[in-house]
């Protein structure tokens, strides 16, 4: 039996793993030390499990378990990486390198900077929403301090060319940071074989936690200078002051786990998912337009345009399935997705898109009932469109003249 409502916005959010909650109950309960009391066993307990934590996030993105900040999510993460590197190395340089389509987290971090003086590059992306690793080349200057491109996009999931702009920044001598939320726990994400030196990471997106990510910091060769921007007991390396949220750390830790066991089996199954819903729609629909690359996309994530269809009203008459227009992050406000908008994306098809983010517990059953709701909801708001009239007497027309 069909369970309504279907959610399909998993790259907003996704549902807790129940081993996770299993993982982090004793540290909600009776384990509830502060992983800094030297003292006693229950801060030995608490630390205990964030050094086991530490591991098996390094273990997901192959870096050594010390290199891990814990933050509040990502919004912090990029807050840290992209202020804490311009305000350490000020005195070498106050350019930064980074892309149109990134998260505000990023965006609104480099405006912040742009007033206290720092200079910004908001390099464009092609239609696909692919950031051209010349154009980053090009971008450097002697004062470039940061380049900071996301790893995939959460809107359309196009993943970006990672390494070889990294090997740009390394050729430059200039620090790399992946904004890498969307990405991590769903496709490989190794940070020495992609060269990153610094990388956002976020619990809620991969069935762990809210509130709680990481930076990952890049230790040697050489040593990453970043100015803290919490201060107080000078946890994390003196990076990220206040006690550790350990429940939620441990839960992060336990969702990199399963992801390394599981991710590879699970991205090929929603590959097949995701492929299949657009095909539905694409044969019974004309005038629907796919928003991202084709292929070097995330596994689950689908974004659509449907022409003569207000994104909203469609969202309003699919009541039972929980999908979203524009990004999640932003939404409440009617303007066109800023992403979209930066691939070249007209504005009328930008307001008719909707994204699908299809995850763990999304079946095929209910990817078909996703693809008749959608189709009816589209012709039934046809029906209503002037616009969509007039194409098609056109067309009628036309085809009758031939
Ligand atoms: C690409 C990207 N970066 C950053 C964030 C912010 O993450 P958090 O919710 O952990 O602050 C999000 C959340 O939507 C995201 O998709």
């Amino acid at each position: 039996m069909l369970q309504k409502p279907i959610y399909m916005d998993h790259n907003a959010t996704t549902p807790l793993d129940p081993e996770v909650l299993e993982a982090m109950m004793p540290y909600l309960t009776y384990a509830f030390g502060n992983a800094s009391s030297k003292a006693h066993s229950f801060g030995w307990n608490a630390e205990e499990a964030v050094q086991t934590a530490r591991a098996q996030i390094a273990d997901l993105i192959q870096c050594d378990p010390d290199e891990i900040i814990f933050t509040s999510g990502a919004t912090e993460s990029d807050n840290l990486a992209v202020k804490g590197i311009a305000y350490a190395n000020r005195k070498k340089g106050n350019h930064i390198i980074t892309c149109q389509i990134e998260h505000k987290a990023i965006l609104d971090s480099c405006k912040y900077l742009e007033n206290k003086g720092f200079e910004i590059t908001y390099l464009p992306v092609d239609s696909y929403g692919m950031v051209d690793p010349e154009d980053v080349a090009c971008a450097i200057t002697r004062r470039t301090i940061l380049i900071s491109i996301m790893a995939a996009n959460n809107e359309v999931g196009t993943i970006q060319p990672i390494s070889d702009i990294a090997r740009m920044a390394q050729r430059h001598d200039v620090l790399f940071h992946s904004d890498a939320v969307q990405a991590v726990g769903k496709i490989d994400v190794r940070v020495d074989d992609l060269g990153i030196d610094l990388m956002s990471i976020s619990g809620h997106k991969f069935y762990g936690p809210k509130g709680i990510g990481a930076l990952y910091v890049r230790n040697r060769r050489p040593r990453i200078r970043i100015e803290p921007l919490l201060h107080g007991g000078g946890h994390e390396r003196r990076l990220r002051s206040g006690t550790l949220n350990v429940p939620g750390i441990v839960g992060l830790g336990k969702a990199c786990e399963i992801a390394s066991s599981r991710m590879e089996k699970e991205g090929d199954r929603l590959r097949v998912l995701r492929d299949r819903l657009y095909q539905r729609l694409i044969s019974q629909l004309d005038h629907v337009h796919l928003n991202g690359h084709p292929t070097r996309r995330l596994p689950g994530i689908l974004n659509m345009s449907f022409e003569f269809v207000d994104g909203e009203s469609l969202l309003m008459g699919l009541k039972d399935i929980a999908v979203s227009s524009g990004s999640a992050c932003t939404s409440g406000t009617s303007e066109s997705s800023y992403v979209l908008v930066a691939m070249g994306v007209e504005e009328s098809l930008a307001n008719s898109s909707i994204r699908f983010g299809l995850g763990r517990y999304n079946t095929q059953e209910e990817v078909d009932y996703t693809a008749e709701e959608v189709t009816r909801q589209v012709r039934h708001l046809r029906e209503l469109s002037p616009y969509y009239a007039i194409i098609k007497q056109g067309k009628a027309n036309h085809s009758m003249d031939l």
